[in-house]
This record gives C-alpha cells, structure tokens and sequence, in this order.
C-alpha cells in the first residue's frame, strides 16, 4: 500500500501521562493479575447469572493463579446481557447505579449496560488520557460530535473532555449547517465523531464556500466504526489535521478502551490497566497468540456496576506490541465485525477492503454503499460510489470498470460497480451502515 508517510503529531510530555502509562510491563501484569482476581470473584460472588455460568463450566475465581488463567473462565456474549435484560447483569444494589446507557441493538432488545460513579470516574480519566494521547491538552476546545443520549459516544467523550481539564462543546450529531457554523465560531482545536459523519461535514464545509484547512481544527477523534488508513490520508489531505482512532463498546465501558497515539498513529494502545484483551479464533473460540488476526475478547479489570468476563466483541483485529506506550498492547485498526463479513461465492470480504479500494480508484468519491442481491440464485454484490465532483461524465464507466478489476485483483471476487451522480447517496449522521442486504427481502 503506498500511502503518502503519515505526518507524526506531538507526543504528550511525561509529566502529563497517567502513572499507568509510565508502568514496567512486570508491574501492569500484576496489577492487571490483582484486578482480574478482584473482577471474577466480584462477578461471581454478586451476579447470579455469572455464577451459574461458571459453576457450569467448574470453575472458580480462585482457579484464577496468573493471567492466562482468564482462558479457562466462561465467554460472555449479548446473548447473556440479553436473557438478563435489563439490569440482572449488575453487581451493585440499584441505587449504587449512577448512570445506564444501552446499545440500539438493530435486532431485539437494547444490551443495558450501568455504571457506579466510580466506572464514570474511570471511564472518565480513560478518555482523558486517549483525548491528550490523539495531542489534546487542557485548555483546548473539543467539539463533541457524537450522539448525545443512551448511546456511549457523546456522554463519554463530554467527561473526558472535562476530566482533561479542556473545554468540552456538546453539540451532539445532526444539524450539520450548524455544526459547520458552529466549528467557525468557536474554534475548537479538537474533533470528535463517526469518520463517515466527518465526511458529511466536509461536504457541508465545501457547500458553504469554507476551506476546512482554514479553521481552527487541528486533531480529530474518529471511532465507533471502522475506518482505513486510506481514509486516514483522505482527511488528514482535505483538512490538514491529525486523525486518530478511538475504539470502545457500551458493553466493555464506551469510548476509550483504546487509543490511537498521534505521535505513531500506527494502532490502538489499549488501556490495559482497565482492560485484559484476547484474540480468539471468531469460529472455534480457541486462543490465538499476539499477532494473529482473530476476535477480540475483553475482559474488565475495575468495573464495579458491570463486570464483563472474557466479553466477545466480534470485532476482528490483531494483538500487537506498545510501542508509543511500550507496556500497553495494541490493537490494529479494526478490520471489520465477523457479522460484517461478506461471504460472496465462497470469499470473505469486509466493507473496509471496498474502501481502500474506493478511495485509491481516480474519479470515486469516498461516499459508497454496498448491496447484496440474488441474481439467477447467485449472490451478487453491487458498489454504488459517488463520482468525485470534477469527475467528467465520460470519465465514469472507466473508474467503475478499474474498481471492478481492483477488486478481482485484491479480493478474487466479481462484483458490479456504479459510479453515481455526486451528493446522492445518504449521508450519516453517526454510524453508517453500509451494507443493505436484499437478499433476503
Ligand atoms: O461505538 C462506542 C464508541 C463511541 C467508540 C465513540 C468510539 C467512539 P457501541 O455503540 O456499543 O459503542 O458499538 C461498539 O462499534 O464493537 C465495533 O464494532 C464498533 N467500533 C467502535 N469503535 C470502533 C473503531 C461505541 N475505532 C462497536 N473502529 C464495536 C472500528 C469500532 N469499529
């Protein structure tokens, strides 16, 4: 992949890291080993539902002697947040709960997740420290773009964006006109939203005549979906910021869990004094060393309202070593949810591999959806890209015509393409779905 060299930004100074963050690998393990033995025995000893679950896999928290003892402990899936729909996973009493937030869960009911003010506390400084890890400092104004309401991603940012000690502006997604008005007039340094609803303020930028190179922005926090390196170079080139990736779930914690560091922009360190991650493999379950791509698990260190054991995320993604934060492991980019994953006449494809593509092929834009219909009882898979606006007419059957062929080329599989009229897809406000299956409808 030949990307222009990513433009390293300002590592924090030592002074202003978490002690966690300047932590020997020997001293996070047994501090994480104290935490787990905490986490399982406070999961088993306060949630009925835990308990069950490990006393039918014969184990117990004490069976817990080093850290690779977490393998032997039971999975956690939403299927279990949702037979105890909505609070039978906690392990505090009712009023020590502070705050519940809940996934919208597309299919049956939301996953209710509750915090103690001491989770808010953590989750807090959590975020704080990815805020001032992407170059956020105190004092600095943060737009927060992400939903506010039961969704992790505004709520979560907003604390964090206090705990740093920088100005936090909760604007919320939507209302995209104003969002634009909103960064002119009051100049924050720092971004934080959905990398496809950055791309929907960028073409807001561009219908109100402002060159977002102008403005006041210097660092966007862009998570909650997967986005590539590709599109990291798409906006990092229109806005002349740093974009870095945050990644959470509402089920582990929220926003925060890793962090992308500006000064390597090379993976997500994951925070690993609140958080003991896993790879599994997505089908069988079994362990996968560092280094192999598999699905991530994680289990929680200090969480009192809900402790998460050995949490599967089907996010997929690899384990690798710190390296700006040499203790913490990192996390590549994501590459895609294992339910994401499109099986198209025997080969698997993710959404994130159309974007590289789209996003490389002159003349597409980076607004494309992917449909998935039966033709003749074979699945076929369609690219819908916008044609770039200086893109002639003529010019468009030779970008859909070269996608078609990058995609055979890298993934081994046919698919159709069209280039279509720019602004005409549907734009996000938030997370975007980019797969609409027809084949069953
Ligand atoms: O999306 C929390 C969040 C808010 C993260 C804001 C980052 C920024 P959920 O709604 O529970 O929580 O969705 C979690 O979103 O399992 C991933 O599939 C996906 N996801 C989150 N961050 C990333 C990321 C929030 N940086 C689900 N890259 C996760 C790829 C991400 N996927």
């Amino acid at each position: 992949m030949t990307i222009a060299t990513k433009r390293p930004g300002q590592a924090p100074p030592a002074e202003l890291l978490d002690p966690a963050e300047r932590m020997s690998v020997d001293e996070l393990r047994a501090l994480q080993l104290s935490r787990l033995q905490w986490t399982l025995r406070h999961a088993y000893d306060n949630v009925p539902h835990y308990r069950a679950r490990f006393d039918a896999h014969g184990v117990h928290p004490d069976d817990c002697r080093e850290l690779r003892d977490i393998a032997r402990f039971p999975t956690t899936t939403k299927a279990d947040l949702r037979e105890t729909y909505p609070f039978g996973m906690f392990a505090v009493p009712r009023e020590r709960i502070a705050r519940i937030h809940a996934s919208s869960g597309t299919t049956g009911r939301p996953t209710v997740v509750g915090y103690t003010a001491g989770d808010i506390d953590n989750w807090a400084t959590l975020v704080a420290r990815s805020i001032r890890a992407a170059g956020g400092r105190p004092g600095h104004r943060v737009h927060v773009a992400y939903g506010y309401g039961l969704f992790t991603g505004g709520l979560g940012a907003h604390y964090g964006v206090e705990k740093l000690g920088a100005t936090a502006i909760p604007v919320s997604g939507g209302m995209t006109p104003r969002q634009v008005q909103l960064i002119t007039d009051f100049e924050p340094e720092v971004i934080m939203l959905t990398p496809s609803y950055m791309l929907t303020l960028l073409d807001e930028f561009d219908r109100q005549g402002i060159d977002p190179r102008a403005t006041s922005l210097r660092i966007g926090i862009f998570g909650a979906e997967p986005w590539t390196e590709r599109m990291r170079a798409e906006i990092e080139e229109r806005t002349g910021i740093h974009a870095v990736d945050i990644y959470g779930l509402s089920e582990v914690m929220g926003p925060g869990v890793s962090q992308e560091c500006v000064e390597t922009k090379d993976g997500l360190h994951i925070w690993e004094d609140h958080f003991l991650p896993e790879v599994v493999d997505p089908l069988d379950g079994d362990p996968l060393p560092d280094g192999e791509e598999g699905e991530l698990l994680f289990t929680s260190l200090t969480k009192e309202g809900l402790p998460i054991i050995r949490y599967r995320t089907r996010d997929l993604t690899t384990l690798l070593p710190g390296t700006a934060r040499p203790q913490m492991r990192r996390m590549a980019k994501i590459t895609g949810r294992s339910d994401d994953m499109i099986i198209l006449r025997g080969v698997n494809l993710f959404p994130t591999q159309i974007e590289e593509i789209v996003l490389r092929t002159p003349g597409c834009a980076p607004h494309f959806q992917l449909e998935l219909s039966t033709e003749q009882r074979m699945d076929v898979l369609s690219v819908r890209v916008e044609a770039r606006h200086d893109t002639p007419a003529e010019r468009r059957e030779a970008a859909a015509a070269e996608l078609v062929r990058a995609v055979k080329e890298t993934i081994g599989v046919t698919v159709t393409c069209s280039l279509v009229d720019p602004d005409t897809l549907e734009r996000s406000v938030g997370k975007l779905q980019r797969l609409v299956d027809r084949r069953r409808s």
